[in-house]
């Protein structure tokens, strides 16, 4: 039979099925994996310890976020905040500013959110049982698997982008692993291969493989220790599966936004608190109408939305940044406040203005940063990326 035939028990050409996977045929293989974690992962601050609060912040980090991105992120949060006490305790303002950088900021509010509920509801512990932590804020599927399993041992397997790989590969699998019913299948795939190994070390093995060796684009499989058993291996062409769904385009915007300042004061404006960048502070203006030239209706815009009259001084170079669902460019006009009005900005809660040597303790999106260190106005923010 073809290796994977022996691992599926299914005909040549029919889809892949779990019906009639054998543990036994898979064991070796997964006991050369877990060798071969031991002598080749990285040492990544999470791994060395037990503790749920500290495995909870760095899977959450590590969800949409690099690796090389989030330890540093997770050293000085850990630092700040070492306990669902400290976290608890915290506000949400150094909440954000420990998060600023790393996106999907609602990540960062349900932390906080649920550190209230696990001192509340128990104690400032972590429930051992996954039913209880599926309870809390923001912890979904994947979570509770990677808590329950790496910090208390408990037989779940974990299952991310990478791990999805690894397994799509191991089947060869045609489809899209992310449809509802393959992902089922995956899963039970994912268990099967957990079997009775230790739990923690199994999960952070397969992830580690996905990272490191069953790359995306170019899979290193002569040092893979799955190999063996690898049905997109054994097909010579591994990098075809899982395929590939066409990416879509992203959209982008365009902004004019205005560094209006009061003596040494900068105005920002404080965002929303549902939708992208939610509750961070942002440079005031407003979103540009297709092929509409900045400054376009800047001044306008300050006087009618936030009664301020400025002159546009100065224009910066534009500032592009990618975020995962939308492209901006923020093109900034330095303004010269000539008066205000009775709805001068001050009035409303969620607009302040910020002295340049206060502008770190605000938690801003990443390409407000860049606009103020092209004005020369960027705070010392070495610790962040
Ligand atoms: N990605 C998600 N969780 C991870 C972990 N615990 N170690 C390495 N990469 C990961």
């Amino acid at each position: 039979m073809k290796r994977r035939d022996m691992l599926t028990g299914s005909a040549a050409g029919a889809l892949p099925s779990l019906r009639g996977v054998h543990p036994d045929l898979l064991r070796p293989a997964v006991e050369e994996l877990h060798r071969w974690y031991l002598q080749q992962a990285r040492v990544l601050p999470w791994r060395a310890t037990r503790d749920a609060y500290a495995i909870w912040i760095s899977e959450v980090m590590l969800q949409q976020t690099q690796v090389r991105t989030v330890v540093p992120y997770y050293e000085r949060w850990l630092a700040a905040l070492p306990t669902v006490r400290a976290l608890a305790a915290a506000d949400e303002v150094e909440v954000l500013r420990l998060w600023e950088g790393l996106g999907y900021y609602s990540r960062a509010r349900n932390l906080h959110r649920a550190a209230r509920e696990l001192v509340v509801r128990f104690d400032g512990s972590f429930p051992r049982d996954p039913d209880q932590l599926r309870t809390l804020p923001g912890i979904g599927p994947y979570t509770v698997a990677a808590v329950a399993s790496l910090a208390f041992g408990a037989p779940l397997a974990v299952v991310d982008a990478n791990v999805r790989r690894v397994l799509s590969r191991l089947l060869a699998l045609e489809e899209d692993p992310r449809r509802a019913p393959v992902a089922r299948r995956l899963e039970a795939l994912a268990h099967e291969l957990l079997a009775d190994h230790d739990p923690s070390r199994h999960n952070q093995a397969m992830m580690e493989l996905g990272a490191l060796v069953c790359l995306p684009r170019t899979p290193r499989c002569e040092l893979c220790p799955l190999l063996s058993v690898c049905a997109a291996a054994a097909t010579g062409e591994p990098s075809r599966f899982p395929p590939t769904r066409p990416t879509k385009a992203v959209p982008h915007q365009a902004f004019a936004v205005a560094l209006v300042r009061d003596r040494e004061r900068l105005l920002l404006e404080q965002r929303p608190s549902g939708g992208l960048l939610a509750g961070l502070w942002d440079l005031p203006g407003y979103a540009l109408a297709l092929g509409e030239e900045p400054p376009g209706r800047l001044a306008q815009t300050l006087r009618e939305l936030y009664g301020l009259q400025v002159e546009v001084e100065e224009s910066l170079p534009p500032v592009k940044h990618a975020y995962s669902h939308l492209k901006v460019t923020l093109h900034a006009f330095r303004c010269r406040l000539l008066g205000r009005s009775s709805r001068a900005a001050e009035s409303v809660a969620t607009r302040i203005w910020v002295r340049p040597e206060e502008l770190g303790q605000r938690a801003m999106p990443r390409a407000c940063h860049k606009v103020l260190e092209g004005a020369g106005l960027g705070p010392p923010r070495g610790q962040v990326a």
